[in-house]
């Protein structure tokens, strides 16, 4: 029970890699909020979550809303007394080759994934830097290490988020606060279900362990950041592929 008095808020947890994350901390102890846009899926994962014994928070919250995060931040504090952990998990693509990308293709992508984390982190920090302790960690992605076509505007908003992350570190490193990053390889989800049988089967092709990530195992490297375990690690960026890239 490594999270035991912990609140630990997970954006995006209602499915996918941010549910993984939020049953494993629940698991280890910490009382959960988990902020999606779609309530359905945050409602299911409470209940999940509730079956553990933990106390858990469902809301309602789009991360690119600056507003919503805000409210969101003073709804966890006010249920729970307390934020300790941040990740900031919700993410989207809209793939295109870069010349057939739309103006809105590239903006939502921008919006959700990177400036959805800058809206999260300053919203937490304000009340982290108050009791001088916190854990952020942002769902970054290998593509933001690597690129990939058609992903010109999800590789650039994962790269953006890896320096959002060092930066962060630097600047809250001295109030008790980390921030680090994980970057999971290809996730066995709903976002790279959508991938065609062909393209997936090619990029099985390139993981050294041959097969695609769980979600699970990607939960695991976040659990370990947010943990006091990881109290001199800020600023990283931990690769989570399968040796898909080194
Ligand atoms: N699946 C992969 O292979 C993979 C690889 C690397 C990184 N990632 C990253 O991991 C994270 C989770 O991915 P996933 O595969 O679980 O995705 P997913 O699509 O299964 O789940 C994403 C969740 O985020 C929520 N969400 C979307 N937009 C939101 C918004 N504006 N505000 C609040 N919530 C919002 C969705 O409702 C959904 O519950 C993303 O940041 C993604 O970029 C995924």
């Amino acid at each position: 029970m490594i999270f035991k008095d912990r609140v630990a808020l997970i954006t995006g947890g209602g499915r996918g890699i941010g549910r993984a994350i939020a049953l494993k901390l629940a698991a280890k102890g910490a009382d959960i909020v988990i902020a999606d846009l779609t309530p359905d899926a945050a409602g299911q994962t409470a209940k999940e979550i509730e079956l553990l014994g933990r106390r858990v928070l469902a809301l309602k919250v789009d991360v690119g809303c600056a507003d919503d995060t805000q409210k969101m931040v003073e709804d966890a504090v006010d249920a729970f007394g307390g934020l300790h952990i941040l990740v900031n998990n919700a993410g989207i693509t809209r793939d295109r080759l870069l010349l057939r990308m739309s103006e809105e293709e590239w903006d939502s992508v921008l919006t959700v994934n990177l400036k959805g984390a800058f809206n999260c982190t300053r919203a937490a920090v304000r009340h982290m830097s108050r009791e001088r302790y916190g854990r952020i960690v942002n769902i970054a992605s290998i593509v933001g290490l690597t690129g990939n076509p058609g992903q010109a505007n999800y590789s650039a908003s994962k790269a953006g988020l890896i320096g959002f992350t060092k930066t962060v570190a630097r600047e809250f490193a001295a109030r008790g606060i980390t921030c680090n990053a994980v970057a999971p390889g290809f996730i066995d989800t709903a976002m790279t279900q959508a991938m065609p049988e062909r393209a997936r089967n090619a990029l099985t092709s390139h993981i050294p362990m041959a097969r695609l990530g769980t979600p699970e195992d990607v939960a695991e490297g976040v659990a370990f950041l947010a943990s006091d375990a990881a109290s001199y690690i800020t600023g990283h960026v931990l690769s989570i592929n399968g040796g898909m890239f080194m």
